[in-house]
């Protein structure tokens, strides 16, 4: 083909780096703008619709903060936050490139967090609002709107308790901060604090303050 030959060099030259901007354009989009509507089924089966979860199990995401959601994605996926036997969210995160990993906590912590519905024992639940100012509150807060990490207040008893036998009996790693606080616990201690979380679902929650 001579066509090349006809154009005159520099409108060639200015179409060549036209199409090189549009290029980066796409790039930059393209990683910015991860495919949601493909990735989120991947995590709303276990975490629910919005971020809320109905299944014991699995904890709320709704309303953690997004860096909060960030660090913890990142762990996961390089390694330096454990996952639980029953989640796979090693797995999960191993795929995910940083600004899916963003793009996703911006979705999540968008939605307000809902307290799950639960049973619980009120003179459990009284000693564990002690145990968290105590102990938690320090960095989990004292609303799930309060907390700058894991949301604690209103989340699942099941994956609580779950989730602070992991960490006493050393089968998870937590921050060094943190441990300092959950090794002074007993499993009643641990009872209590996960009936007091419960309790956050409900207007008869204790009043300690
Ligand atoms: C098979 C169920 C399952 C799927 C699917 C799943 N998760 Fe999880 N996720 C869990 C469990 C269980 C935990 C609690 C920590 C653990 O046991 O590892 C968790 C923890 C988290 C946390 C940390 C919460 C905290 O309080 O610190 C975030 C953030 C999160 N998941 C986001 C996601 C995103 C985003 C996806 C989709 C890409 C996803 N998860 C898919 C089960 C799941
Ligand atoms: C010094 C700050 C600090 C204190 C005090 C603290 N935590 Fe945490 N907590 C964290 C951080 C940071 C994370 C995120 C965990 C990670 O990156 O592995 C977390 C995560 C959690 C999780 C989520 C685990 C999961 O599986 O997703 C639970 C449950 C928890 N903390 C319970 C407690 C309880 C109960 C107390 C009090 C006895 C407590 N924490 C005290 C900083 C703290």
């Amino acid at each position: 083909m001579n066509m090349k030959r006809t154009t005159p060099t520099k409108l060639r030259s200015r179409s060549v780096s036209i199409s090189a901007l549009v290029a980066v354009l796409v790039l930059i989009c393209g990683t910015g703008h991860a495919d949601m509507t493909e990735l989120l089924p991947k995590c709303t089966i276990c975490h629910g619709e919005e971020g809320i979860s109905d299944e014991p199990a699995y904890p709320s995401i709704a309303g953690i903060p997004v860096e909060v959601q960030v660090d913890a994605m990142r762990g996961y996926r390089d390694g330096t936050r454990d996952c639980g036997p029953v989640s796979r969210m090693c797995k999960i995160s191993e795929p995910l490139t940083d600004a899916e990993i963003r793009e996703l906590s911006e979705y999540f912590a968008a939605f307000p967090f809902i307290p799950a519905e639960q049973d619980f024992d009120p003179d459990l639940a009284t000693q564990g609002s002690f145990l968290h100012e105590d102990f938690c509150e320090v960095c989990h807060g004292d609303s799930p709107e309060d907390s700058d990490r894991s949301i604690l207040h209103g989340q699942w008893k099941e994956f609580l308790k779950y989730s602070l036998s992991q960490y006493k009996i050393g089968a998870r790693k937590q921050p060094p901060s943190m441990r300092r606080q959950t090794e002074k616990l007993s499993e009643r201690d641990i009872d209590a604090l996960v009936n007091f979380y419960a309790s956050y679902g409900t207007s008869e929650r204790p009043q300690n303050r």
